[in-house]
C-alpha cells in the first residue's frame, strides 16, 4: 500500500468532527497542530499529529518536506457552473459602464447568451472546457466539487454537461430550471418539456437538482413542481434563492427538505430565522455579490442565529468568474465578518455536508480521503489573509500529489 508522509509542517488546521453541518460556535472550532505531520495510506489519512508524537514507521514511506508550509483539508466547492462555452467579456464591459445584470438577462443576454455558445460546442469540446475549469479549481486547492448544468436547456446539451462534470471528477447537479430557452413559450411550457424529456436521463447522471427561483426566471410554484419531480426521481435538492428578491425560496427549501438554499443576498429577518430553525444549509457566494456589485448576504446574522452555512465560489462566466475558494475565504472575513476559522469550516466540512460526502471529505482525520492543500505560509490563516495571494504550494488528492506550483 502506497504511504505518503507530509512531515515538518508549520501547522495542520482542520475542522472538528461533525456528524451534521457545524453551526453556531462549533462553526469556528478548528483544531491546529503546530510542527505537525499528516500520514496518508492507500488514499486515506492514516494519522495526523505533532512531529514529536510521530511513531516509528516500518516499510516503504514516501516523504514530502512540509517545512514552511501549512496543511488544511482539500477544499470543497459545493456550488459551481463549469459547463459552458464562449465568455461574457463584452457583457462584463457593459456592466462596468452601468448596465445591470438583470437588464442584460431580460434583454436576452446574460445566461441565454451563454446558452447559445454552449449549444454550439460538440460533446468533446464541452467536456474539454469542463476539464479545463476543473484544472483551475485544483490549482486553487479544490479537491471535491459540484458542477451544475443549466447552459444547455435542451436534452442533449444538458445530458452532455452532466456527463462532462462526472468525467472531470465533479458531482453533477441538473440545473434544468436555470432560464427559459427562446424556443419555449414560457416557463411552464419549458418545464413540461424538461420534466418529460430530460429528467429521466438526468436523474441517472446527476446527484442533485437545482432551480433559479427569482423574478425573471422561475416562480415558487414552478420551482416546487420542478423540485418535487426531481426529488421523486431520487435527486437531492438545491435552490438558487433570494439573490435579487425574496421570492419564497427559504420556505420552499425547508418544506421540501432541500440540502441547501444558495445566494441569500436579499434575505431578511424572517428568512434568517426560518433557515436557522431548519436543517437546510445556507450557501453564501460572496464572489458573486462582489462581481455584480450587489449587497453581501447577511452571513453574520445567519451564523449568530444558528443557521448552518457553507461558502462556495458560484464559478460561472456571468456573475462569478473565479474558481478561488481562498479568495472566497478572504471575502468571508473582510465582507461577511466571519472569522478565518468559520470560513475554513464553511469551505470544507459544511460544504461536504451539502454534497452528502462529509464522511469522506472536508477534514483531516483518520479514515477520510487523503485530500490536502499545502499552503505556502507560516500560519494557515493566510488562506484568507493573503488576498488573492499565490499561496497554494501543492495539492494532495487521494494520497498523491495532484498539483505542485
Ligand atoms: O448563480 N443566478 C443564477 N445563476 C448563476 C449565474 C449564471 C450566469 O450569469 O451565467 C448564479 O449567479
Ligand atoms: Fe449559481
Amino acid at each position: 500500500m502506497t504511504r505518503l508522509l507530509v512531515r515538518d509542517l508549520a501547522q495542520v488546521a482542520t475542522p472538528v468532527a461533525a456528524p451534521a453541518p457545524l453551526r453556531g460556535q462549533a462553526l469556528g472550532e478548528v483544531e491546529v497542530f503546530e510542527r505537525a505531520y499528516v500520514l496518508c495510506s492507500g488514499g486515506e489519512i492514516e494519522a495526523v499529529g505533532r512531529m514529536a508524537d510521530l511513531p516509528p514507521l516500518d516499510g516503504e514511506v514516501e516523504e514530502l518536506d512540509g517545512r514552511g508550509l501549512c496543511a488544511i483539508p482539500g477544499l470543497v466547492d459545493c456550488h459551481t457552473h463549469p459547463a459552458w462555452g464562449g465568455d461574457r467579456a463584452e457583457e462584463f464591459s457593459l456592466r462596468a459602464a452601468g448596465a445591470t445584470y438583470e437588464e442584460l438577462h431580460a434583454a436576452g443576454g446574460g445566461i441565454l447568451s451563454t446558452v447559445r455558445s454552449t449549444r454550439s460546442l460538440d460533446d468533446d469540446a464541452l467536456a474539454e472546457r469542463v476539464a479545463l475549469h476543473a484544472s483551475w479549481m485544483l490549482r486553487d486547492g479544490t479537491t471535491t466539487w459540484e458542477g451544475k448544468s443549466g447552459y444547455g436547456l435542451d436534452r442533449d446539451t444538458e445530458l452532455a454537461s452532466l456527463s462532462a462534470v462526472r468525467a472531470a471528477g465533479g458531482s453533477p447537479t441538473w440545473l434544468g430550471a436555470h432560464a427559459v430557452p427562446p424556443e419555449r413559450r414560457d416557463a411552464d411550457d419549458y418545464l413540461d418539456y424538461a420534466l418529460a424529456e430530460v429528467l429521466p436521463a438526468a436523474a441517472r447522471l446527476a446527484d442533485a437538482a437545482d432551480v433559479f427561483l427569482e423574478r425573471g426566471a422561475f416562480d415558487a410554484d414552478q420551482a416546487r413542481r420542478y423540485l418535487s419531480a426531481c426529488r421523486d426521481a431520487g435527486l437531492a435538492l438545491r435552490l438558487h434563492g433570494d439573490q435579487f428578491t425574496e421570492s419564497g425560496a427559504i420556505p420552499l427549501a425547508v418544506s421540501l427538505g432541500a440540502r441547501s438554499v444558495d445566494h441569500l443576498e436579499a434575505t431578511g429577518a424572517a428568512g434568517i430565522a426560518e433557515l436557522a430553525g431548519s436543517d437546510v444549509v445556507g450557501v453564501l457566494l460572496p464572489a458573486s455579490a462582489l462581481f455584480l456589485g450587489r449587497p453581501m448576504p447577511p452571513a453574520r446574522s445567519l451564523v449568530d442565529a444558528g443557521a448552518a452555512i457553507a461558502l462556495a465560489t458560484d464559478f460561472n462566466p456571468g456573475s462569478a468568474f473565479t474558481t478561488s475558494l481562498p479568495l472566497v475565504c478572504s471575502l468571508a472575513c473582510t465582507q461577511l465578518k466571519l472569522s478565518p476559522t468559520e470560513a475554513l469550516s464553511a469551505v470544507t466540512v459544511n460544504a461536504a455536508h451539502v454534497l452528502g460526502v462529509a464522511g469522506r471529505a472536508g477534514r483531516i482525520a483518520p479514515g477520510l480521503a487523503a485530500d490536502l492543500v499545502l499552503l505556502d505560509a507560516p500560519d494557515w490563516r493566510h488562506l484568507a489573509y493573503h488576498l488573492a495571494g499565490d499561496i497554494v504550494a501543492a495539492v494532495v488528492k487521494g494520497g498523491s500529489v495532484a498539483y505542485e506550483r
